[in-house]
């Protein structure tokens, strides 16, 4: 069972960016099926990390197309950025002090967070790249 589906709906028709944001996807999928397969809590946090890690390589990227495209919103589209990140962050740390803390709404939130980030801010900064050739 899967959280979350790639649809074309959800491509910035940019492909190197489209393979990251499925990598994401893919992590929080893999997130779910550990959590409803009931596994242990330094299994969750393992794979929480490699969210978190995946999450900053792929967010300084973006950054760095950004301020190469001169994209005038950069600054609040890192603030969303850094609010993602703290949060997983944060559920992460939750996970350490109650390994039951970590549920299907937080991994659904994760998701929803995502989906709406990327049909909406990063759709925005498309126009910007492609006027560069950016990618
Ligand atoms: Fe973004």
């Amino acid at each position: 069972m899967e959280l979350f589906k790639w649809s074309n709906r959800y491509s910035v028709c940019i492909d190197s960016i489209d393979e990251e944001h499925k990598g994401l996807f893919k992590l929080i999928n893999s997130l779910y099926s550990s959590l409803t397969e009931g596994q242990a809590q330094d299994i969750l946090s393992e794979v929480l990390d490699k969210l978190f890690e995946y999450t900053q390589k792929h967010f300084r990227r973006e950054e760095s197309l950004l301020r190469a495209a001169n994209y005038p919103y950069l600054a609040n589209h890192i603030a969303l950025h850094e609010y993602f990140e703290q949060s997983i962050v944060k559920y992460n740390q939750q996970l350490q002090d109650d390994p039951s803390s970590l549920t299907i709404e937080i991994l659904s939130f994760l998701r929803d967070w995502l989906i709406q980030h990327i049909q909406g801010v990063d759709m925005d900064y498309v126009p910007y790249l492609k006027d560069k050739n950016l990618s």
